[in-house]
């Protein structure tokens, strides 16, 4: 039995949801630990299309218990939206339980992320709008409102007079915007948290329980190492911790528990939202990936950037997030091309690097040091062992192992479940 963390290796959208639905098959519990609604993770099932924001991507499986940890940030009408949604298209959510000790995205934090973004003008992140970097500001600031709170009304007003006092100043003297109503507030949220309240619980301790009992569990990544606001291209990253580490901290779980990290990447690589991107093509090989792989941010409906494989970002990735393996996913977008490229080294006027920059100076001055491969023509959609795959797709693979240092441990060549070509145990 073990515990696995299973992490985006890029910029997010690497196909986390579809890599996570099909370990949940054998996995008891699946975990989310950090971000938010900002996460769009997709799931194809016979056909039938499910977007997940906040519930973790374990949920399509009806004997997999579902949790979202202390470290996740609540939006309680996404959530609650996202609950019924599920239910409506037949999918049980009482297996779902959230950590009391999450934090609840409130409605300044929505706006105060608009806010901040506009007045940031050029040099802006791009966030998703979607209050979660001003949430986690607020729980670093001791300033935060947690799922717990909205269960005891009377602590919870107390608490929102004083935090909205100080984000109504901000509102209306800095932005000049209308300031937000207490009691309507209040009541809102206190309704939320009636709503919630059957699927609150000591997340710690449950998903303890679960390792110690012997059971699988699953920890899913949102966003992606590159977007870590430690180990990322700050200040181009999100608020939480996408990278390993971040499982533990995020769910109360001691490091000790976690048997094998796992990094999800697309076979090239995108980005949605600024910030620096040394792969990046701005050629019509570029727009044609992106419209032969639908690259339109699940979220936002943003078109992705997107580029070449970068192998000096997956081994940066295997660095900090201790990985065991890679789950390649997306191959099969790659079909058709008559040559590819991956990034295996950066150059500068320093030299050539093996190593992913460690400032944002250096990575800016940097320009990728390509090998090239040749690529297939047939479309590798139905195929389900690697020895089937195309020879040229087949060395696409051993090529990246070689050059990042760890196996591919699954290659996904669709959006259904059933387009997965496991190769090894990753539990
Ligand atoms: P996540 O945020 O990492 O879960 O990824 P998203 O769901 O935001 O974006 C990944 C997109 O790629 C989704 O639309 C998936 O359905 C799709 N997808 C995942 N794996 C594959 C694959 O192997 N091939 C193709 N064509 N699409 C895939
Ligand atoms: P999943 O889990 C891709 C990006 C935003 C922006 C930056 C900060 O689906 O892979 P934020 O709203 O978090 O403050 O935005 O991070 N971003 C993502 N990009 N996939 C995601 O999630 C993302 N979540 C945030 O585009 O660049
Ligand atoms: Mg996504």
């Amino acid at each position: 039995m073990s515990v696995i963390v299973v992490v985006g290796a890029q910029w997010g959208d690497e196909g986390k949801g579809k890599v996570i639905d099909f370990l949940s098959q054998q996995a008891h519990m699946v975990v989310r630990h950090q971000g938010g609604n900002n996460a769009g993770h997709t799931v194809v099932v016979d056909d039938r299309e499910f977007k997940l924001h906040l519930v973790p991507s374990g949920i399509l499986y009806p004997e997999t218990r579902c949790v979202i940890a202390n470290g996740v940030v609540i939006d309680p009408k996404v959530l609650l939206t996202e609950i019924a949604y599920l239910r409506q298209r037949g999918v049980d959510v009482e297996r779902l339980r959230i950590s009391s000790k999450a934090h609840v995205v409130m409605p300044y934090h929505t706006r105060m992320d608009a806010l901040n973004e506009e007045r940031r003008g050029e040099n802006k992140i791009g966030t998703t709008l979607r209050g979660i970097g001003p949430a986690y500001m607020d729980k670093a600031a001791r300033v935060g409102i947690r799922v717990g709170d909205l269960l005891h009304p009377e602590e919870f007003h107390r608490r929102l007079e004083v935090v909205l006092e100080e984000k109504n100043h901000i509102l209306s003297r800095a932005y000049g915007v209308e300031p937000f109503s207490l009691e309507e507030m209040y009541r809102e949220f206190v309704g939320y948290g009636q709503d919630l309240a059957q699927y609150v619980a000591d997340a710690s301790l449950m998903i303890n329980e679960a390792i110690d009992g012997g059971e699988r569990v699953l920890f899913e990544g949102a966003q992606g190492t590159m977007l870590d606001i430690d180990h990322g291209t700050y200040p181009f990253v999100t608020s939480s911790h996408p990278s390993a580490g971040g499982a533990a901290i995020g769910a109360g779980v001691g490091p000790t528990k976690i048997n094998h990290v796992y990094g999800v990447a697309k076979a090239y690589t995108t980005r949605v939202g600024d910030g620096p991107f040394p792969t990046e093509l701005s050629d019509s090989i570029g727009s044609d990936i992106r419209e032969r792989g639908h690259e339109y941010g699940t979220t936002t409906g943003r078109p992705r950037r997107v580029g070449w494989l970068d192998a000096v970002v997956l081994r940066y990735a295997v660095r900090v997030n201790g990985l065991a393996g890679l789950a390649l996913t997306r191959l099969d977008v790659l079909d058709g091309l008559d040559s590819l490229k991956i990034a295996t080294a950066y150059e500068s006027e320093g030299g050539v690097t093996q190593q992913f920059p460690d400032t944002d100076g250096e990575l800016r001055a940097v320009q990728p040091v390509y090998e090239t491969l040749p690529g297939w023509k047939e479309p590798i959609g139905a195929i389900r062992k690697r020895e089937d795959l195309p020879q040229a797709a087949r060395r696409y693979l051993d090529r990246i192992e070689e050059v990042v240092g760890v196996p591919v441990v699954l290659v996904s060549v669709g959006r259904e479940r059933s387009n997965t070509i496991p190769l090894r145990e990753m539990f």
